[in-house]
């Protein structure tokens, strides 16, 4: 069913990308650029070089969610540069290449193949150890593209929030992942109790174990729970990274601790 392209210029300019990983889920809105973003911060804050590539065409909110909209891309020797975020960080999403941020793209699959190409062949990645790959909802072209362009990926995080209908469609992901022989790492459990903004203190106001069941279920990995926040929304609104004001101590930060040494680990 996969059918791999078997791509030259991919092979080359990807040598030195060392690993890479691909956030995807079922649903839209529970959380995949959120943990994409912070992950790639957190492993970066680990001493890493980081690269993070955002295939959501429809919808690409990396750039948004870092507060890097003005940012537009360059091109040296025929390659584009992807924008430094931070100096070990490199970031591509289809948004730097758009006119306005707030007209639709309208394109089919092909077309969709050719920029996710791109992405791969012609940006100057260098020398990166994790590559996270944030992609839009569902498992459509953008997914599959990777999955056929990018044989040697590690492998596909699923990212879920607790409820029936979000773990339904996480399930279908996990399928998706297997039928196109992506290896699967397991699965992340956002949004999953709420911290009280007044105290801190994690409170179990919603439902929490849906991740968990499923990967129990499936037979794979449990990566980890992240609560709800009001902070994360309030500060991605704002274009500002949570981790990056919130390094350590917090519920939050410490998921994202625990979900980052365990990718590193894999490695
Ligand atoms: N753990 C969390 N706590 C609070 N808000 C969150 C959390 N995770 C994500 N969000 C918020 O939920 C919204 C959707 O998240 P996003 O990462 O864009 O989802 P997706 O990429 O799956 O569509 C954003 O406004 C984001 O700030
Ligand atoms: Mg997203």
């Amino acid at each position: 069913m996969n059918n791999i392209i078997k791509d030259e210029e991919i092979t080359k300019n990807m040598s030195g990308v060392k690993n890479k990983f691909m956030v995807f889920s079922g649903k839209g809105g529970v959380g995949k650029t959120t943990v994409a973003v912070n992950m790639a911060y957190r492993i970066m804050s680990k001493g890493y070089k980081v690269g993070l590539l955002d295939i959501d065409i429809h919808g690409p909110n990396v750039i948004k969610i870092m507060g890097l909209e003005k940012e537009k891309l360059t091109s040296t020797n025929k390659k584009i540069e992807p924008i430094k975020a931070f100096p070990n960080m490199k970031v591509i999403s289809t948004a730097s290449m758009l006119q306005s941020e707030d007209s639709p793209v309208i394109w089919r699959g092909p077309m969709k193949m050719k920029l996710i190409r791109q992405f791969l062949s012609d940006v100057n990645w260098g020398v990166v150890d994790y590559m996270i790959i944030d992609s839009p909802p569902g498992t459509g072209d953008e997914p599959l593209s990777i999955a056929q362009l990018m044989p040697d990926l590690n492998g596909g995080i699923v990212v879920t929030t607790p409820q029936n209908l979000a773990t339904l469609d996480a399930k279908k992901s996990v399928r998706f992942a297997q039928q196109l022989k992506i290896p699967f790492i397991g699965v992340i459990e956002n949004m999953s109790g709420f911290i009280c903004p007044h105290c801190g203190e994690r409170i179990d106001i919603f439902k929490t174990g849906g991740g968990q069941k499923i990967a129990l279920e499936m037979g794979v990995e449990f990566l980890g729970r992240i609560p709800y926040d009001q902070q994360v929304m309030s500060l991605s609104d704002e274009g500002k990274l949570y981790l990056e004001n919130y390094k350590n101590g917090t519920p939050v930060s410490e998921a994202f601790n625990h979900i980052s040494n365990k990718i590193i680990g894999l490695c």
